[in-house]
């Protein structure tokens, strides 16, 4: 049995305006019916899977419990973080709470900002992956690199992709440009998909290794936890005293022990406008289009109305975003998607 760990406490700046501080991308329909968070909660649900365990804001528990009962979806405990430090801390504290139930709990981390279209195939991945966990090793999901991206972890295969995790030489999280390409044309790397399989005994043990400073903050903040209205509420106090610090850069870049189980099915994170357009399904032009949007002689551009009753027309774009909602419209360079994030910090220092 395994226990997904559904980390839904990002705030996802970067696809404002649909993304909103109080309402943030996980939580939206972007791409299908259901929202980013529910397709994640689904694919890790049924046969193998236990009730999720799940991390969030406060902000976020009562979207998250409704979503999880429309899609009929039933949950573990919820943790709720007085405040977002980024997902090493988030990761500690499901792994220390599912140590107390048993260290040899099988965990899987699971973002809750990607596009996975064949979750059987996913599924499949995820079981090929669960001897090495149970064996001591944290097992990472690789993806075959197509771009010298630098949003993501890269991952050194220590031998060639074969059925069953391949030991890792290297994580190397987010790079820049020039290693980025360097390790595109090497070709014996995958990108890390940002899914983690271990037992909660592993990971607690990478943290004392590599990310000891954590565990005294985190600990204290799950031993000094609040029930409140069932949800398992965080000691503030101890909890503002851990680093704000990702998994990737505290405990994946140093461990030696990690294996990468190859995924080709199909993967995207969703993280910025470019990426949405791309998986929303663009024509032979490369535009893609949602809402009440009419496009001539447009390409490589995304237009989207969110605003019921807006008209969105685009002609003659090429290498647009515009996203038009009730409240606020985004028309930008499609190259500069990236740079949302610096709108919304723009806006919120406005008031
Ligand atoms: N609960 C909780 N608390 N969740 C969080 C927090 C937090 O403080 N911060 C982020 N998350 C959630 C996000 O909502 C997302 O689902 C997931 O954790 C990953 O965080 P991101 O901030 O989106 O990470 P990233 O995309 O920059 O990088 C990670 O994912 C890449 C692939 O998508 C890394 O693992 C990279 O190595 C990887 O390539
Ligand atoms: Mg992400």
């Amino acid at each position: 049995m395994i226990t997904p760990v559904l980390l839904c406490g990002g705030s996802g700046t970067r696809l404002w305006p649909l993304s909103r501080k109080s309402f943030p991308k996980q939580f939206v329909p972007l791409t299908g019916s259901d929202s980013l968070f529910v397709q994640s909660a689904r694919r890790l649900s049924g046969e193998g899977f236990g009730p999720p365990l799940i991390l969030t804001g406060s902000d976020f528990r009562f979207i998250v419990t409704e979503q999880l009962m429309t899609a009929g979806i039933d949950p573990g405990p919820i943790l709720i973080e007085p405040s977002a430090r980024n997902t090493a801390p988030a990761v500690l504290a499901a792994a220390l709470w599912a140590e107390a139930q048993d260290p040899e709990t099988l965990l899987l981390i699971a973002p809750s900002d990607h596009a996975i279209p064949d979750a059987e195939a996913f599924r499949a991945a995820v079981a090929q992956g669960v001897p090495a966990a149970r064996a001591g090793q944290i097992v990472t999901f690789g993806i075959a690199p197509t771009r010298a991206e630098t949003g993501y972890g890269w991952l050194e295969l220590a031998g060639a992709p074969g059925e069953g995790p391949v030991p890792l030489t290297r994580f190397v999280e987010k790079p820049d440009a020039a290693r980025a390409a360097e390790m595109l044309a090497a070709g014996n790397y995958l990108w890390n998909a940002g899914i983690f399989l271990f037992t909660a005994a592993t990971m607690v043990a990478a943290y004392e290794a590599h990310a000891p400073g954590l565990l005294a903050p985190v600990r204290a903040a799950l031993a000094q936890a609040k029930s409140d209205l069932g949800f398992l509420r965080l000691d503030p106090g101890a909890w503002g005293l851990a680093e704000e610090i990702s998994v990737d850069y505290a405990v994946m870049e140093k461990a030696k022990n990690l294996s990468v189980v190859a995924f080709s099915s199909g993967w995207s994170d969703l993280g910025g406008w470019d990426a949405v357009a791309r998986e929303m399904g663009e024509d032979g032009t490369g535009v893609a289009t949602s809402g009440a949007v009419t496009a001539i002689d447009c390409r490589d551009t995304l237009l989207r109305s969110d605003s019921e009753g807006l008209e969105l027309v685009g002609i003659g774009l090429s290498n647009i975003i515009a996203v038009a909602m009730n409240d606020a419209v985004l028309i930008a360079d499609r190259t500069r998607a990236q740079d949302v994030k610096k709108a919304v910090d723009a806006l919120k220092k406005k008031g």
